[in-house]
C-alpha cells in the first residue's frame, strides 16, 4: 500500500458480474472520482434476458475502454491507483472472469492489492456513497435480479443476515411477469412503470410468510399467481389489464418487502433502514419505504438511481472499507458465481445491539 492516508487513497473499481461493464475511482471512501457503466441492455432485449456467453464476449471487448474512460474522467494515471476492487461473484461465470482478470493484471502490473469484493455487499455499500453521513449500524433490504435479503449491518465489516428469498429473487418476479405481459427486458422499471398507472388494489396476489418474526421471503407463489392469472384472462378471450396487474403485483411485493424491513429493524433496535440493489429503482418501493420509516421513527436512506443498479463505484466503495480491515485478496481470486450474503460476524451469537 501506498504511505497515502486513507483518505486520499484513489481505489480502481470493476464490476463484470453481469450485463453492464463498469469501472470506477473512488477518492477515500466516499468521492466518486468517476463511475462509467457500459449497458448491454440493448444487445441483450432481443433475447428477452441476458444471454451469458454474449454477455462474457462483450465485457472482453469493453472492459479496457471502460477502465481508460474512467481514469480519464477521474483525471489520474493508471500509476496514480492505489489499489484495485473487482466484484469477485455472485453472477455469471464467464461476465465475473473477465473483471476478475482484468482487475489481478493491472493490480499486478503496478503492484497494488487486490481486493475481491462480493457483490451484494457492494449494493448495501452503494448507501454510504448517496448518504455521506450514514455510518453503521443499520437495517439493510437487498433487492437485485438474484437475490432479496435483509441483513443487519453493524460495522463496516460486521453483517448478520437475518433472512433471505427461500426461491426466487424479487427482480427475478419483475422480470418474468413482464416477459409474459410482452414486456422488454429488464421488466422491473417497465412494470414499475405500468404500476403508476394501474390500481394497486385491483387483483387480490398473495403475500407469502407473512408472520410477525419471520424475516424470511418467498416470490415463486406470487410469481405462480400472476402468471395464472394472466393465461386466465387469455383463455376467456380478456384483454389483459396491463397497469391493474402490475400495480397489484408490485403492490404485493411492496407491503411484503417494507412490512418486514421495518419490522426487522425495530427488532433490531437500529434507528436506520436502507434500500439497496437494481429493485431499490423502483419508485412505489422508495415511496412506500420512506413513508414506512418515517411512521416508524427510522432514518431511511437508498442510493441515488444510478447507484442502485449495478455500478463499480459501489464496488469500490465496498474494497476501501475491506482494505481498512486489512482484508485484501491473493492473485488466486477467482469467479464464485454462487456467492450469498452471509453473516460477517465473528460471534454471531451475541445479542442484538442497537
Ligand atoms: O442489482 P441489479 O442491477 O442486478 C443484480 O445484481 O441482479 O438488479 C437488476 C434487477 C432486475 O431484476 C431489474 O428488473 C430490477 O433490478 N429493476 C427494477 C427497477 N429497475 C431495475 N425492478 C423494479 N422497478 C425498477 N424501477
Ligand atoms: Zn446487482
Amino acid at each position: 500500500m501506498s504511505r497515502k492516508i486513507p483518505e486520499e487513497w484513489l481505489t480502481l473499481g470493476l464490476e463484470s458480474s453481469c450485463d453492464e461493464t463498469s469501472a470506477a475511482v473512488l477518492r477515500g471512501g466516499r468521492e466518486v472520482l468517476s463511475n462509467v457503466i457500459s449497458t448491454q441492455i440493448p444487445v441483450h432485449q432481443k433475447f428477452g434476458g441476458v444471454v451469458p456467453e454474449i454477455a462474457s464476449r462483450h465485457h472482453i471487448v469493453n472492459i479496457m475502454p471502460v477502465i481508460d474512460e474512467a481514469l480519464r474522467q477521474a483525471e489520474v494515471r493508471l500509476k496514480d491507483i492505489d489499489q484495485v476492487a473487482v466484484t469477485y461473484g455472485p453472477g455469471l461465470v464467464g461476465a465475473l472472469l473477465v473483471g476478475v482478470a482484468a482487475a489481478k493484471g493491472l493490480a499486478f502490473s503496478l503492484g497494488v492489492p487486490l481486493i475481491g469484493v462480493n457483490h451484494l455487499e457492494g449494493h448495501i455499500f452503494a448507501n454510504f456513497l448517496s448518504d455521506k453521513e450514514l455510518e453503521p449500524p443499520f437495517m439493510a433490504l437487498v433487492v437485485s435480479g438474484g437475490h432479496t435479503a435483509l441483513v443487519h449491518v453493524k460495522d463496516y465489516d460486521r453483517f448478520t443476515l437475518l433472512g433471505q428469498t427461500r426461491d426466487d429473487a424479487a427482480g427475478e418476479a419483475f422480470d418474468k411477469i413482464a416477459r409474459v405481459m410482452g414486456l422488454p427486458y429488464p421488466g422491473g422499471p417497465r412494470i414499475d412503470a405500468l404500476a403508476r398507472e394501474g390500481n394497486p388494489l385491483a387483483i387480490d396476489f398473495p403475500r407469502a410468510l407473512d408472520e410477525k418474526g419471520n424475516y424470511e421471503f418467498s416470490f415463486s407463489g406470487l410469481k405462480s399467481a400472476v402468471l395464472n392469472y394472466i393465461n386466465s384472462e387469455k383463455m376467456k378471450g380478456h384483454e389483459l389489464a396491463k397497469a391493474d396487474i402490475a400495480a397489484s403485483f408490485q403492490h404485493s411485493v411492496i407491503e411484503v418487502l417494507v412490512t418486514k424491513a421495518v419490522e426487522a429493524a425495530k427488532a433490531a433496535g437500529c434507528g436506520r433502514l436502507v434500500l439497496a440493489g437494481g429493485v431499490a429503482a423502483n419508485s412505489g418501493l422508495e415511496a412506500r419505504l420512506r413513508e414506512a420509516a418515517q411512521a416508524a421513527g427510522l432514518r431511511f436512506s437508498y442510493p441515488s438511481r444510478l447507484l442502485c443498479t449495478d455500478n463499480a463505484a459501489m464496488i469500490a466503495c465496498r474494497g476501501y472499507y475491506q482494505a481498512l480491515s486489512g482484508e485484501y485478496s491473493d492473485f488466486y481470486l477467482n469467479a464464485v458465481p454462487g456467492l450469498g450474503l452471509s453473516s460477517r460476524v465473528p460471534d454471531d451469537h451475541e445479542p442484538e445491539e442497537g
